[in-house]
């Protein structure tokens, strides 16, 4: 399985024969994960365009695999009919080929931070079917063949069930029914025959949730159609998920024959809190909902890492299925988080923290092989 560090120390040494010896490199998570999954992180803009030097150091020192955190969704890329953006996407892409990462695309059908132009004309009707259908075919070959040959693999449709089960009422959905999907990952197919193609969504443990995406995938694949991982975005809290309806989830999507990933991991350290919640008052938002500004205590960081370290036994026993596990971001002071579900709050849900160190029940796994 892993290859132990004494492996590594004698790798190192024997490297360094007739040199004067050094010490043994430092272990990283791309080491640790050598012989289960890809292991990989969002990148912001920051990053890319060396703002951030220090999560580049990470980055480069830990992960094998990058995903673009938002220079590819719609509204970034393609802002209006005909005109993209590439710059953002572009940097993001040779960061990537030149540090020799498996590049991840994400993503091209999403109903949030869509082009706005993208479903409707100039009056602000909704455009006809046709219409729609080639403005997908349109935006995803466009995008898919610039980056060639270089994109491991693509996001192609995200979020598209609701946890109880039914389709998500995007603007996709509402003009082309159900159908929207398979024709996404036909184009997607047709675009760049060797790219991976994924479908990526949250909550992939609800068993209503799960029961839906197991039937879309396995209709795909009866149809001839190539899906090859079903992404579990991996946005975790305290109290959720049910790890063993997350562990379940993962083995009935494998069961359809694609392999598993998880996309965005992340763990909130903070309340939950209901995306709707809107609280006006500073004094209970403070107390309630953001009671950690200056660190997270003990007794909580101890909580999370336990949380986080149940989460990779899962994942390592079932590596055999998972194919690449990806955190949503570098370190906690970059983390969507901070700002989600709730804006300013000081959040804590990365595998490395403000100080760009890892966190304890990592730190323990990779010093201890
Ligand atoms: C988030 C980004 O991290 C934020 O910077 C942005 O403001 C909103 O989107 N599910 C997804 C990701 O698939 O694209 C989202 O990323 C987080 C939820």
């Amino acid at each position: 399985m892993k290859t132990p560090l004494i492996a590594l120390t004698l790798l190192a040494l024997a490297s360094c024969a007739g040199k004067q010896a050094q010490a043994p490199a430092e272990p990283t998570l791309k080491d640790y994960f050598a012989d289960d999954f890809l292991i990989g992180a969002a990148l912001n803009m920051d990053l890319i365009n060396g703002l951030d030097p220090k999560a580049d150091s990470i980055v480069r020192l830990h992960f094998n695999s990058i995903v673009a955190e938002n220079c590819m969704k719609s509204q970034e890329i393609h802002p209006e009919e005909g005109r993209y953006y590439w710059a953002a996407a572009d940097s993001f892409v040779d960061y990537g080929v030149k540090n020799d990462m498996a590049i991840i695309g994400h993503t091209l059908i999403w109903h949030s931070q869509l082009a706005p132009w993208f479903p409707v004309d100039s009056t602000g009707a909704k455009v006809s079917p046709d219409v729609l259908k080639e403005r997908m075919r349109d935006h995803i070959t466009t995008i898919m063949t610039r980056y060639k040959g270089k994109i491991k693999g693509w996001d192609v449709v995200n979020e598209a069930i609701e946890d109880d089960g039914s389709y998500r009422k995007t603007p996709f959905y509402e003009i082309l029914g159900e159908e929207y999907i398979p024709l996404a990952f036909q184009y997607a197919h047709e675009a760049d025959p060797d790219a991976e193609l994924y479908i990526n969504d949250y909550s992939m443990n609800k068993p209503a949730k799960r029961d839906v995406y197991v039937k879309l995938v396995n209709d795909m694949k009866a149809k001839g159609l190539r899906i090859d991982a079903i992404g579990m975005q991996g946005h975790m809290g305290m109290d959720y998920p049910d790890f063993t309806d997350f562990e379940k989830s993962i083995e009935a999507y494998a069961s359809t024959g694609c392999n598993v990933m998880i996309t965005e991991w992340d763990m909130s350290a903070l309340p939950t809190v209901s995306r709707s919640a809107n609280i006006s008052d500073s004094v209970v938002y403070n107390t309630l909902f953001n009671p950690y500004p200056d660190g997270l205590p003990a007794d909580l960081s101890d909580h999370w890492n336990a949380r986080m370290d149940s989460v990779t036994n899962i994942l390592l026993r079932h590596s055999d299925v998972i194919s690449r596990v990806t955190a949503w971001g570098t370190h906690d002071g970059m983390s969507w988080k901070n700002d989600f579900p709730m804006k300013g709050r000081v959040e804590y849900p990365l595998l490395f923290d403000r100080d760009y160190r890892l966190k304890p029940f990592m730190a323990r796994r990779l010093n201890q092989q």
